[in-house]
C-alpha cells in the first residue's frame, strides 16, 4: 500500500455544512488556519433544503463577519410570527415583547454565501473526501485521516472539530464509556415543500389543528415552503400536490384567507427528534451543530444552535492560540450544553403545544393545547417567554 500524504494543519474539521464551514471562516478571519474536510460534492452540500429562520444574534454574527450582504438584501426581516388554532390567527410581536427580531434567509443560502467567502479567500473545503477518521485525540498530537481522489492522507493538527452532522463518524471516535446519548422520539414527521407563489402570509404561520400541525413559512417573495404534520414514514409517493394543498387549505385556511397555490418544485418528509450527545468536548475532538445535538424542527432552532456552537469554539481556540488561555475550550461542553438542553426544552415545548398526539388521552391533550396556547396569547409574559427564546439565546462570540 502506497504510505499516506501527510499534512498539517492548527485546526481539522470534520464536515462542510454550516457549522463546519462557518468555523472556518470566523478562525480564517482570525488568522487562524484550518483545513475542512467534506464528504460531498459542493453542489449536493449548496442543494440541501433545510432549514429557514435566522435568529437575531445569528444575523448580527454573520453581518459582522462580512457574510451579510446577500442575507440584508433578499433575506425577510420578520418581527413577529402568528400562532393559529381554534379558528383564529395571534400576532405574536416579537419587536414589541423583546426589540429583537429574526430573518428569513435559507440555510441554503447561508452556505453559498459561506463557499463564496472561502472561494474570496482561497480557502476552499476538500470536499469529496471518503474513510475519515480521527486518532489520538487523548494525546497532544491528533489527526485525521481520510482518503480523496484514490490517495489516503493524514492531516496532523492541534484541534479536531467534529462537525459532520448527525450521521457523522466524530462523535464515535468519543470511546463509548465516556459518552452518553440522550434521546426522543416522536410519532410524526413533517412533509415539507416548496413552491413557486408568493408567500400568502407576510409572517410565518404556526397552526394547531385537529388534523395535525401546519406551517406557513417562505424564502423570498415569489417561494412559499410550506410544512404538515404527518405519520414519520409516511410516503411522499401517497402525497401528490393536490393532496397536500388540500390538506395545508383544510389545516391553515381561515374565512376571508386564501392559500395561494403554485408549482411545488421540491418535497419530502423528514423525520424528527431530539438527541444530544455528552459531552461535547473529549480531549483535542470538539464536537458542534448536529454532531452534538438535534432538535425537533418546531422552534427553528438547529442551525441557529450550530451558529453558537461555532462561534465560542472560535472564542477559545482564539484565546489558546493568542494567549495561551484554555479557559474558554476548557468550559466549552459545559457551556453549550446548558445552552443547548435550554433550546431542547424550548424546541420541545413548542412541539408538544402545536402538534396532536395519537393515543388513549389525544382528546384531553387537545384541549389542554388549547388551554395553553389561549394564555399564551392572552398573556403579555407568556408571549414574551415565546419572544424571548424563539428570537435566540445570546450567542457568544
Ligand atoms: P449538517 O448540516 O448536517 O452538516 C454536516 C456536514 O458533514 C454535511 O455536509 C455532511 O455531508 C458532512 N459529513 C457527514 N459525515 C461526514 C464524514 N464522515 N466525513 C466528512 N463529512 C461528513 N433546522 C431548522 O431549524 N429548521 C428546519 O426546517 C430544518 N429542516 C431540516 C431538514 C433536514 C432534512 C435535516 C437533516 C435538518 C433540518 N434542520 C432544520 C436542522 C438544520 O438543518 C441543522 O441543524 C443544520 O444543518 C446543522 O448544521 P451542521 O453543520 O451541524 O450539520
Ligand atoms: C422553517 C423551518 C422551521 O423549522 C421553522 O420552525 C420555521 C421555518 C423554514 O424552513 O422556513
Amino acid at each position: 500500500m502506497p504510505p499516506r500524504t501527510s499534512l498539517t494543519t492548527p485546526v481539522a474539521i470534520i464536515g462542510g455544512g454550516p457549522a463546519g464551514l462557518l468555523l472556518s471562516h470566523l478562525l480564517h478571519r482570525s488568522g487562524i488556519d484550518n483545513t475542512v474536510l467534506e464528504m460531498r460534492d459542493r453542489d449536493y452540500t449548496v442543494q440541501r433544503v433545510r432549514a429557514g429562520v435566522l435568529e437575531h444574534d445569528s444575523v448580527e454574527l454573520l453581518t459582522e463577519e462580512g457574510l451579510g450582504d446577500r442575507l440584508h438584501a433578499e433575506g425577510l426581516r420578520h418581527e413577529g410570527i402568528y400562532l393559529q388554532f381554534a379558528g383564529q390567527r395571534h400576532h405574536i410581536d416579537f419587536a414589541d415583547l423583546v426589540g429583537r427580531h429574526v430573518w428569513i434567509y435559507g440555510q441554503q443560502e447561508v452556505v453559498k454565501d459561506l463557499i463564496a467567502a472561502h472561494d474570496a479567500n482561497n480557502t476552499p473545503a476538500r470536499y469529496g473526501v471518503s474513510d475519515v477518521e480521527v486518532v489520538g485525540i487523548d494525546g497532544d498530537a491528533p489527526s485525521v485521516r481520510f482518503s480523496q481522489g484514490g490517495e489516503d492522507f493524514e492531516v496532523a493538527c492541534d484541534f479536531v472539530v467534529g462537525a459532520d452532522g448527525f450521521h457523522g463518524v466524530s462523535r464515535l471516535a468519543i470511546p463509548e464509556a465516556r459518552r452518553t446519548t440522550f434521546e426522543r422520539d416522536y410519532d410524526f414527521g413533517w412533509l415539507g415543500i416548496l413552491a413557486h407563489t408568493p408567500p400568502s402570509s407576510d409572517e410565518l404561520i404556526y397552526a394547531l389543528h385537529e388534523r395535525g400541525f401546519a406551517l406557513l413559512s417562505m424564502r423570498s417573495p415569489t417561494v412559499s415552503r410550506l410544512y404538515l404534520q404527518v405519520p414519520p414514514d409516511e410516503d411522499i409517493a401517497d402525497w401528490p400536490d393536490d393532496r397536500i394543498w388540500d390538506e395545508l387549505d383544510t389545516r391553515l385556511g381561515l374565512p376571508g384567507w386564501t392559500l395561494e397555490r403554485g408549482e411545488i418544485f421540491d418535497k419530502g418528509v423528514t423525520p424528527m427528534r431530539s438527541f444530544v450527545s455528552t459531552p461535547m468536548r473529549d480531549g483535542r475532538l470538539f464536537l458542534a451543530g448536529d454532531a452534538a445535538h438535534i432538535v425537533p424542527p418546531t422552534g427553528a432552532k438547529g442551525l441557529n444552535s450550530a451558529i453558537a456552537d461555532v462561534a465560542l469554539l472560535r472564542r477559545g481556540l482564539v484565546e489558546h492560540y493568542q494567549r495561551q488561555d484554555d479557559a474558554t475550550l476548557d468550559a466549552y461542553s459545559e457551556t453549550q450544553l446548558s445552552r443547548t438542553w435550554q433550546t431542547q426544552y424550548f424546541s420541545t415545548w413548542m412541539t408538544r403545544m402545536l402538534h396532536t398526539f395519537t393515543g388513549p388521552n389525544a382528546e384531553f391533550d387537545h384541549r389542554v393545547q388549547l388551554g395553553q396556547l389561549a394564555q399564551l396569547v392572552d398573556s403579555r409574559s407568556a408571549r414574551a417567554h415565546l419572544a424571548e427564546f424563539y428570537t435566540g439565546l445570546p450567542i457568544t462570540r
